[in-house]
């Protein structure tokens, strides 16, 4: 098939590329490399079509050969990393819903298949567990701090997505569930497994947010590349949403405690764990409903944590 994979340059579209490539399918990647690295697709670059362009404007688009014979849009370009939720909110808004509008208006016009990555985040403040099902959105007031920039824009991406399945668009939607592995980025911008990882083996520190008790469904990112391009290839799944995310949930205070005996034991460092203020609207809990993933995809994360970080630290030194 012929795939066009927006933010295939980053840390998850980089996965999904290498292996749509290596089953056969035929890719083409618009990402404008803002964090994502032409360097991420070193190992498929020549087997690909790289265009290097914003997903938000309409003549990247044209800059795709043949448009009618692509058979599935994966659109994953976004502006993700929570510091930059809250500096930049508007830069956020802009992206995550310029490109999704764009890149649906590609697959509308040349009768794609559109699979949209959406987020947890898309629900708020929701303390409903398992999270992910029919249950709403929350939201605070707006003056309170700016950080469902990127919540909202995946809840308003979602609307969009739905409203062009009811308009005829074969389309899906999948939610990643904090996603880790190779090629994720540590800096201040995140996200936090990287972060504990580099700043253990470059600082012998790790920072926890609040008192740590606050817990993730932590997810390989193989596991997520896998659910997100099943979701694209299987027939019988428009308007579906799949929550893609391990059920075994961590207090960030245990990944803190497991990163510094793993980063110690293979650098022979002793790893301090430091306590800051996270940042304002971070949910508690983050569990995903699993119940439409295992029902459409048959899927459940397969790769345990302290095999994944193993893998993820190894990338790193
Ligand atoms: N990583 C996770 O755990 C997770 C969780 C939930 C949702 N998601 C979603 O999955 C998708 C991929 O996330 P990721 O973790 O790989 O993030 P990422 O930042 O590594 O990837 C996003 C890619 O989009 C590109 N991009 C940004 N703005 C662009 C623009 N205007 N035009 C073209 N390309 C642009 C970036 O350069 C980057 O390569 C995003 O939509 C994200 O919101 C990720």
């Amino acid at each position: 098939m012929r795939i066009l994979v927006t933010g295939g340059a980053g840390f998850l579209g980089s996965s999904l590329v290498e292996s749509l490539v290596e089953n056969g399918h035929d890719v083409v990647v618009i990402d404008n490399c803002w964090r994502g690295t032409k360097g991420n697709l070193r190992a498929v670059f020549d087997n690909i079509t790289f265009i290097e362009g914003d997903a938000c404007v309409s003549t990247t688009y044209e800059m795709i050969a043949n448009p009618s014979s692509v058979d599935i849009v994966y659109h994953l370009a976004a502006i993700n990393g929570t510091k930059w939720f809250h500096e930049e909110a508007r830069m956020v808004m802009d992206v995550n819903l310029n490109s999704t509008l764009r890149s649906l208006e590609f697959a509308e016009q040349n009768n794609c298949r559109y699979v949209f990555t959406s987020s947890p985040e898309a629900f708020g403040e929701s303390e409903i567990m398992p999270l992910g099902g029919d249950e709403a959105s929350v939201f605070p007031v707006a003056h309170e701090h700016q950080r469902h920039a990127y919540g909202a824009s995946k809840y308003l991406g979602e609307l969009a997505v739905q409203h062009a399945v009811r308009q005829g668009l074969d389309a899906r939607i999948v939610r990643p569930f904090n996603g880790y592995g190779p090629r994720l980025v540590g800096n201040e911008y995140g996200q936090v497994v990287a972060m504990m990882l580099q700043r253990a083996v470059h600082q012998g520190e790790i920072i926890v947010h609040g008192d740590g008790s606050q817990t993730r469904s932590l997810t390989y990112v193989d596991d997520i590349a896998r659910g997100v391009e099943a979701a694209g290839l299987l027939d019988g799944l428009e308007g579906i949403i799949m929550n893609l995310g391990s059920e075994e949930e961590r207090t960030m205070l245990e990944l803190a405690k497991q990163v510094a005996k793993l980063v110690g034991n293979e650098t022979g460092q002793s790893i301090r764990i430091r306590y800051e203020q996270g940042h304002p609207g971070d949910s508690k809990r983050r569990l995903p409903n699993l119940e439409q993933t295992k029902k459409h995809l048959n899927w459940e994360a397969q790769i345990p944590l302290e095999d994944g970080l193993v893998q993820t630290l190894r990338s790193m030194l």
